[in-house]
């Protein structure tokens, strides 16, 4: 048994050490979590951007600020949607300034610089709207989740919803990049299925807006219906001149629903009754959703659209995650599959993701009426990316 003064000693040694370590732990859980926003402030897909943070932020600001207790620090780069920019700029995120996790972005090409360079990494990723199938597909990572949807989700549940109207001569329209080619290629599968045929493709580099041209060849060659893939400020253009062009009465267009969203102030009467399908519907009327749009109206004084709602729930994917983990970003293993095994109560529905990391999902048959894109239908129930190319 030790003397008095040994026990006194040992006393005062567990204690002191329980001193030091005391501030180092609190250090440590007090420390802010650091998100790196990597998303367009410029450019046709600048307000896209902006609606995406401000949906991340909202889902934290109703968490009090915090996830799983930690602070959230956030770091920006805007990317301006320029692949060629791109690596350099997710640099900065994770090499000089040592984020915790990365959130990003509109563009596939740039989302696929950010996925390599995530893989290469080992940073985490959360892709808050870009669709490029590879991020799910060949690209796919424990390390790697979409709040979105990919490229062909979009695309293959308007060639449903365009078969079953029973077009047979579809043109498609779109920007030469991945996420035109994409959505076009999910588009022809369903369409063709569906009995139809794509009798032409037409594209023009991104972020061209001279539709001119294209729109001549449409209405030479009268399709059935058009299929577009347009977003930003270039949708809006193009849905103006669809109509300008008096193709809007000749020829239905068809669209994933980026054509018409967060647009339609813009578009005005060139819009209105155009039908898309989506994974979200401003005017579902859930207590979710309607929670959701009255929260981010009274903080932004502005009505949310579906960047806002993947801005949202990849706030919630994060948390999820965190949760699991108490916080502790470090347990890697356990935050990741945690995030991978949500359930995610969006705005848009309860959605889970698949084992590539993607949204298995609800796509919606929308119209636009007003500043809303209307809930119609339901295109597809539960659609899963197929994931094609995807080893875990
Ligand atoms: C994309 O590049 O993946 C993209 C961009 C804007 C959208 C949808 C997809 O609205």
């Amino acid at each position: 048994m030790p003397c008095p003064s040994r026990r006194a000693a040992l006393a005062h040694a567990a204690a002191v050490a329980a001193l030091v370590a005391a501030p180092a732990a609190f250090a440590q859980s007090a420390a802010p979590i650091k998100v790196g926003l990597m998303l367009p402030a410029t450019g046709t897909f600048a307000a896209l951007g902006d609606m995406i943070e401000k949906g991340f932020k909202l889902y934290v600001q109703e968490q009090g600020g915090k996830l799983a207790g930690r602070e959230i620090q956030y770091f920006k780069v805007d990317d301006e949607s320029d692949p060629s920019k791109a690596t350099d700029n997710v640099n900065k995120l994770i090499k000089r300034d040592n984020v915790d996790v990365l959130v990003g972005t509109v563009h596939s090409g740039v989302a696929l610089a950010m996925a390599k360079a995530a893989k290469e990494n080992n940073t985490l990723l959360i892709v808050p709207n870009a669709g490029a199938d590879a991020i799910t597909g060949p690209m796919c990572g424990p390390n790697i989740v979409r709040s979105s949807f990919s490229n062909w989700q979009p695309g293959y549940s308007t060639g449903v919803v365009a078969a079953q109207k029973g077009y047979k001569r579809a043109m498609t329209i779109t920007w030469n990049y991945a996420a035109g080619q994409e959505t076009v290629k999910g588009f022809r599968e369903a369409f063709e299925k569906g009995g139809g045929q794509v009798v032409k493709d037409l594209n023009l580099p991104f972020p061209n807006v001279e539709f001119q041209a294209l729109l001549t060849e449409i209405a030479a060659q009268k399709p059935d219906v058009v299929f577009a893939f347009f977003a930003g400020g270039g949708a809006v253009k193009f849905v103006k001149d669809y109509d300008a062009a008096g193709l809007k009465k000749a020829v239905p267009l068809f669209g994933s629903g980026f054509l018409t969203d967060g647009t339609l102030e813009a578009q005005g009467p060139s819009a209105q009754g155009l039908q898309t399908t989506l994974h979200y519907a401003d005017s579902l009327d859930t207590p979710r959703n309607n929670a959701f749009r009255k929260s981010f109206a009274l903080t932004y004084k502005q009505n949310a659209d579906v960047y806002a709602v993947q801005g949202y729930d990849a706030a919630q994917i994060l948390g999820a995650g965190l949760a699991a983990v108490k916080g502790d970003i470090g347990k890697r293993d356990a935050l990741t599959a945690a995030m991978r095994k949500a359930t995610v109560d969006s705005p848009r529905g309860k959605f889970t993701l698949s084992a590539a990391g993607n949204p298995v999902q609800d796509m919606y048959l929308r119209e636009a009426k007003g500043v809303n894109n209307e809930y119609r239908a339901v295109a597809v129930k539960a659609l899963a990316d197929p994931a094609r190319g995807c080893k875990l």
